[in-house]
């Protein structure tokens, strides 16, 4: 299976992904990584890995869906059969939606449907919560909400500032994301309902 890695920012789970392709970890091609940010640090470290880029500039259009055909066919020139988001910073319209039905994973770092939202582990610490951790979940039209795929959890120590937690964090779902992108790649995932099961 062909797949995409859609990215806006420092792209460390793109690495991750990257890493897990290349040591076979992940049993998928990864032919794109699309970009929203011209200079995301992501489309930097694909350049190195020589995988195939695309910046799709969200200025160039006057609403989410346009620039969402538009990533849409980049996915599909590129025979795209499934997407991973990696800290894309946009919502998706229910086009793309419909497009990649079932087809798109991403990760989220809380435990859903605890912590929605852009500052997940920064408002878990906050809120005092014991354990926090990662949720890999399928996308739909609502945000963070989608059918959920694997969790792990974290521990929150009263010592963690978010710095520390952020990178525990990370090193967990550098691990989960790839395991649970290669399951899917090799389609072991059966969603029923809200629930998916392993094949
Ligand atoms: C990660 O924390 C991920 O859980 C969230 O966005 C962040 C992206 O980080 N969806 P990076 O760009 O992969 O380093």
């Amino acid at each position: 299976m062909n797949f995409a890695v859609l990215a806006s920012g420092n792209g460390s789970n793109l690495q991750a992904i990257i890493n897990a392709v290349k040591a076979g970890k992940i049993k998928g091609h990864l032919v794109l990584v699309v970009s929203d940010r011209e200079n995301a640090f992501a489309l930097k470290r694909a350049r190195k890995a020589k995988v195939p880029t695309a910046f799709v500039d969200p200025k160039q259009f006057s609403d989410r869906e346009s620039f969402d055909r538009a990533v849409v066919e980049k996915l599909r020139q590129s025979s795209v059969d499934f997407v991973a988001l990696a800290g894309f910073m946009r919502i998706l319209s229910s086009y793309f939606i419909n497009a990649y039905r079932d087809k798109i994973l991403n990760i989220h770092p809380a435990l859903l449907p605890a912590f929605k939202g852009s500052h997940a582990i920064k408002d878990a610490l906050e809120y005092g919560v014991k354990v926090t951790g990662l949720t890999v979940h399928f996308v739909d039209e609502q945000v963070d909400h989608g059918v959920i795929i694997l969790q792990e959890a974290v521990p929150i120590h009263p010592t963690d500032t978010l710095e520390k937690l952020e990178k525990t964090m990370h090193s967990v779902e550098h691990k989960l994301y790839p395991k649970a992108i290669d399951l899917f790649a090799r389609g072991k995932l059966e969603i029923r309902g809200r629930m998916v099961r392993l094949r």
